[in-house]
């Protein structure tokens, strides 16, 4: 049976919706309870059993580097100060990471490409760092994972949402094979009239190695871009695709609202020092 242990987190974008703070900070830092939000995502992908995450990134994303190299210079400092307390503070989440640099943002499917290597052959989950997932009996991913094992074929992560809604996204059709478990018949990106469904695509998702052999070809479309939702309805001529509805909360750090609303909740949560 195939494990999925590797894990591509695309996080080269420009945040063009957070701008202009994102000019400078990546949104992908933007703080949460004292941790960027990136830091909540590796956890996600640490507790699914993740072991090696590629982060794609950026020029101007060197901070996200930065934030998980370890600090043998704050360690030092901390212990010489006897405040060894705080050393918690500044653990990093226990998985080996490693970079690699888009040179211009071509859209998900070209940051996603660039993983081909790294892949080597082997399921891949891609997390999009914008979706965050709190307060999950399981991680989000580890739900995806638990569909995977089964079905051994690409799995993306699925939610409701209202009409008006559908054009910011992915969107599928298909049939309801077991309760909030789809087989894909045709993904739509980001449908602008008459979505196939009102099953929206967040940012998880397992992929089939296969999906590079559609990516590489693949040409823009929405935006111009090249899509990971068009690589996927190519692949589903060839070999089925899942869907599944994810449980728990998801919040989208590039929308002001929720960016809002998931401070609040830590705020209002035990998490929150004084
Ligand atoms: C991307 C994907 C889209 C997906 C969405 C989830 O869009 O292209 O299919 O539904 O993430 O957040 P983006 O938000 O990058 O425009």
């Amino acid at each position: 049976m195939k494990k999925v242990r590797k894990a591509i987190i695309p996080a080269a974008g420009y945040g063009t919706r957070s701008l202009p703070i994102t000019k400078v900070i990546p949104k992908e830092l933007f703080p949460i309870g004292g941790k960027p939000a990136i830091h909540y995502i590796v956890e996600e992908a640490a507790a699914s059993g993740i072991e090696e995450v590629l982060m794609i990134v950026s020029r101007n994303k060197n901070l996200i580097v930065d934030y998980f190299d370890q600090s043998l210079e704050l360690e030092a400092f901390l212990e010489k100060e006897n405040k060894l307390h705080l050393m918690e503070e500044v653990k990093i989440p226990k998985i080996h990471i490693q970079y690699i640099r888009q040179p211009y943002a071509n859209g998900l499917g070209g940051a996603v490409n660039l993983g081909k290597q790294f892949t080597n052959n082997e399921p891949v989950a891609v997390i999009l760092p914008d979706d965050i997932f709190i307060n999950n009996q399981q991680p989000g991913l580890k739900q995806l994972i638990n569909t995977y094992e089964t079905y051994q074929q690409s799995v993306v992560a699925l939610k409701k949402m209202e009409e008006d809604q559908l054009k910011n996204y992915g969107v599928i059709k298909g049939k309801e094979i077991k309760e909030g478990l789809y087989e894909m018949t045709d993904i739509v990106e980001k449908p602008l009239y008459s979505a196939p469904s009102n099953l929206a695509v967040i940012g998880r998702y397992i992929l089939e190695p296969a999906i590079f052999s559609f990516l590489e070809k693949q040409i823009a479309g929405t935006g111009m871009e090249i899509q990971l939702t068009d690589a996927i309805k190519n692949m589903l001529e060839v070999s089925k695709c899942y869907g599944v509805e994810i449980k728990g909360d998801r919040y989208d750090i590039g929308s002001e609202k929720d960016y809002i609303k998931i401070v609040n909740n830590f705020y209002n949560s035990s998490k929150l020092k004084t």
